[in-house]
């Protein structure tokens, strides 16, 4: 079976990036984005797209109107594709049972029960959102049950590995492309025609097809592994700082091991992004569903790990400052999870500022991709500081580095921006501007600590000490 159609039901993060790109290597597919979410499509149609991602422009511009489409009018995106992705968000559930832990599955099910009422010809329909393992057989269960008319639908798995700040890059050249189906005729068949739609411009060998439990379980264990890593190295900077030891050189002698590799071993402020906690939580709450406590308890602790090092952040900050951060001004570089994204999805800025706030410090943010409202919209969150009025009188959003960093008692760098370097920014003004003395805390290890250090400032840097290397 050959694909003409193809139709993605969400145009988010994944949705939006990974389906230009395939509209960009297939010009011979018609590809239809739809949301429900009429102020995202409108942006999609627009000269400011929705997400910041580079080289998604380019993509974009160059098939919209083409053989790319994105509209509200979900029903007529569904009935014209011979294949669907759906790509709708799976957050970790805020209520009811499994709360706090376990995937909310409701965006997955309203998508596949617009599947089965709209259809009106065979489809083979693809989970691209990352869900729990044999969620599959429940979108099979609701296809087969509600379908009108006389028609059969195959299911797929096919997680995307894409990450933020890469998307485009990570799309155009994957590592593997993972495509799971059942074992029986229809469902290889039906694995081959996605299989031939990757071939476009993914070698064979980097398509991985196998059976869907292991499709839908490999993206929770790819996203537990990757962040089991930072835990690790961030548990390793803890026993740093006490000791001597840098978090650096630890990570480069052990990554020099080819078993190990070197990827992933950067110590950090804790890892965030709409993915990481999500899905290990998810992992956690099939595993005691499973009824296996032991391997429960094993990942949860990778998320804990990570709490502890903001933590471990916060308290370092606020001993170095003489125990008090009380009125005192922080500047904090870096809002978003990581650079190159505009994406503030359990950033670990936002729980440091929480918990400066809570200090009663004054708090200046400066990002070069987060909106001013995206900022506020994190800040006031339930369960963050739902009190509107106390985040504006703490905080001040900053049109740039310098601007934060005016009268400021300590700076902090929450992400690693490359504008944040100090090949690309002027600490000596910073230092000029700022309070003495002068508190700088790298929370990405992107500073040279000790020619900042040689300017005056007073460096902490996670997983180092001063005294690293002397007797
Ligand atoms: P997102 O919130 O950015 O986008 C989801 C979109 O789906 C939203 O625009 C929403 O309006 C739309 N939607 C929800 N229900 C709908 C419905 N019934 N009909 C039409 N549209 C609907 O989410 P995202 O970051 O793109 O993530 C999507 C999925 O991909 C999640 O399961 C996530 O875990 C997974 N994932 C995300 C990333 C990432 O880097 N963000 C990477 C890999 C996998
Ligand atoms: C992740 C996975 O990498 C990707 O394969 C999956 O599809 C979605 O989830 P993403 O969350 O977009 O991607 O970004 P990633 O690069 O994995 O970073 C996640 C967080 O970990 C960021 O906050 C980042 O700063 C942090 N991180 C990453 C570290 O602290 N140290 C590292 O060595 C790597």
């Amino acid at each position: 079976m050959s694909i003409k159609s193809i139709c993605c039901i969400g145009a988010g993060y994944v949705g939006g990036p990974t389906c230009a790109v395939i509209a960009y290597k297939c010009h011979d597919i018609k590809v239809t984005i739809v949301d429900l979410n009429q102020a995202r499509i409108d942006a999609w149609n627009s000269d400011k797209l929705p997400i910041y991602e580079p080289g998604l422009e380019e993509v974009v511009m160059a098939r919209r109107g083409k053989n790319l489409f994105f509209t509200t009018d979900v029903d007529k995106g569904i009935q014209e594709a011979d294949l669907i992705f759906v790509s709708v968000n799976t957050p970790t559930k805020k209520s009811g049972l499994g709360a706090g832990m376990a995937a909310d599955l409701a965006y997955i099910e309203a998508a596949t029960r617009r599947i089965a009422q709209v259809s009106t010809s065979s489809k083979i329909v693809v989970e691209k959102s990352t869900v729990p393992c044999r969620t599959a057989q429940s979108m099979r269960t609701i296809l087969d049950a509600n379908c009108t008319a006389n028609i059969r639908f195959d299911i797929l798995s096919n997680p995307e590995f894409l990450a933020e700040g890469t998307a485009i890059k990570d799309l155009m050249n994957p590592d593997r492309v993972l495509i799971g189906a059942l074992q029986t005729p229809e469902g290889i068949k039906a694995q081959n025609a996605l299989v031939s739609v990757y071939n476009h411009w993914v070698p064979i060998d980097r398509c991985i097809t196998t059976n869907l439990w292991s499709s839908e379980l490999s993206k929770l264990a790819a996203n537990a592994m990757l962040a089991q890593r930072i835990s690790s190295i961030n548990a390793l900077s803890a026993i740093c700082e006490a000791t001597g030891a840098d978090v650096d050189e630890v990570a480069y002698a052990c990554g020099r091991d080819s078993r190990l590799g070197s990827k992933f071993l950067k110590a950090s402020v804790g890892f965030g992004g709409s993915c990481f906690q999500k899905d290990i939580l998810n992992l956690v709450y099939l595993s005691t569903q499973l009824n296996l406590p032991e391997v429960a308890a094993y990942w949860k602790q990778v998320v804990d790990m990570n709490e502890y090092q903001k933590k471990r952040f916060v308290q370092r900050i606020i001993s170095t400052l003489f125990n008090t951060i009380t009125n005192k001004k922080i500047a904090v570089l870096g809002f978003a999870f990581k650079k190159d994204t505009g994406d503030t999805r359990e950033s670990a800025a936002i729980t440091l500022i929480k918990d400066f706030i809570q200090e009663h410090a004054r708090v200046a943010i400066y990002d070069p991709k987060v909106e001013h409202e995206q900022i506020m919209m994190d800040l006031t969150e339930p369960g963050v500081l739902d009190n509107r009025k106390q985040v504006e009188q703490h905080v001040q959003i900053c049109g740039s580095a310098m601007e934060a960093a005016d009268g400021a008692d300590a700076l902090i760098i929450c992400t690693e921006w490359d504008e944040f370097k100090d090949t690309n920014l002027d600490y000596s003004q910073i230092y000029e501007k700022m309070h003495k003395p002068a508190f700088l805390f790298d929370g990405r290890l992107i500073l040279d600590a000790p020619k900042l250090r040689g300017m005056g400032f007073k460096v902490q840097v996670i997983g180092k000490t001063e005294l690293a290397g002397t007797a």
